[in-house]
């Protein structure tokens, strides 16, 4: 089945809204330069919340194929929730994917398999695919090997959502991210196969073969293409190479 590669690069909490702007001019020039070809791989970038609008304007006003995501949304839809952002108010802002379930928010906000599974609800209702965020720490892979954590987020997750959603699965081992010490890519791909199999088992085998499961961790331009190769992986959530333009443009052109 062909699915479209998906390299989204998720900036967590850099760059201003001038420097995204500035960033986001420069990496449209370098695609443009390799004569890029949007269709046949989806480039997606990931802005704090601050950066949102500008991103946005900049990508209409030059008729940009970049899609835009964002990094995290309430599972409520309005209301006295403060410094939270609804589903609502990032659709109008032509968000088309939302991050949950990242890690650092799961560790760092003590969210939730219920939190992350609502949250992502939130984004389906807003109309946008929520990238759901599955991953095992280095102590879960010591006790219950690599699959286990993930395929039980996963799962839980999808037990929220309409059995039409359309969803991505990225597949982050905690140890992994920003550690400079990626998974391998037949490490990867053991686990995307388990994720594969668990879209198979909850939704069938039309929605498990058309979904994207992408691999995330210490991601870049050296080692990309040997994640693209393995058939259940389809694209990369890319950290610390995404803050570099021309970095993050070599992992676009990973062809
Ligand atoms: O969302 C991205 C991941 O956390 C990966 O980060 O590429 O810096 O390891 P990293």
């Amino acid at each position: 089945v062909a699915r479209t590669p998906l390299i989204a690069g998720n900036w967590k909490m850099n760059f201003d809204h001038l420097q995204a702007i500035a960033f986001v001019q420069k990496l449209a020039w370098s695609l443009k330069d390799a004569q890029h070809n949007y269709a046949d791989v989806e480039v997606a970038v990931f802005p704090p919340f601050t950066d949102l609008r500008s991103v946005q304007t900049l990508l209409a006003a030059d008729k940009l194929p970049v899609a835009l995501g964002a990094q995290d949304v309430s599972p409520e839809a309005a209301g006295a929730f403060t410094g939270d952002v609804s589903a609502a108010m990032l659709g109008k802002l032509d968000v088309r994917y939302v991050l949950v379930g990242h890690s650092e928010r799961r560790a760092g906000h003590n969210e939730s398999d219920d939190t992350v599974g609502l949250k992502a609800r939130a984004a389906v209702a807003g109309g946008m695919v929520p990238v759901i965020c599955v991953g095992e720490t280095a102590e879960d892979l010591e006790t219950h090997g690599a699959a286990a954590i993930p395929v039980a987020q996963l799962t839980a997750a999808l037990a929220h959502l309409p059995a039409d959603a359309e969803i991505v699965v990225a597949y982050e081992p905690v140890w992994a991210i920003g550690s400079g010490e990626p998974a391998t890519p037949e490490q990867a791909e053991e686990v995307g196969k388990a994720l594969r199999e668990v879209l198979r088992t909850e939704r069938g085998d039309a929605i498990a073969d058309a979904t994207r499961v992408l691999y995330g961790g210490s991601v870049a331009s050296q080692n990309v293409a040997s994640y693209l190769k393995q058939p259940n992986l389809d694209g990369a959530l890319v950290g610390g190479a995404s803050l570099k333009v021309d970095e993050f443009s070599r992992i676009v052109q990973f062809k």
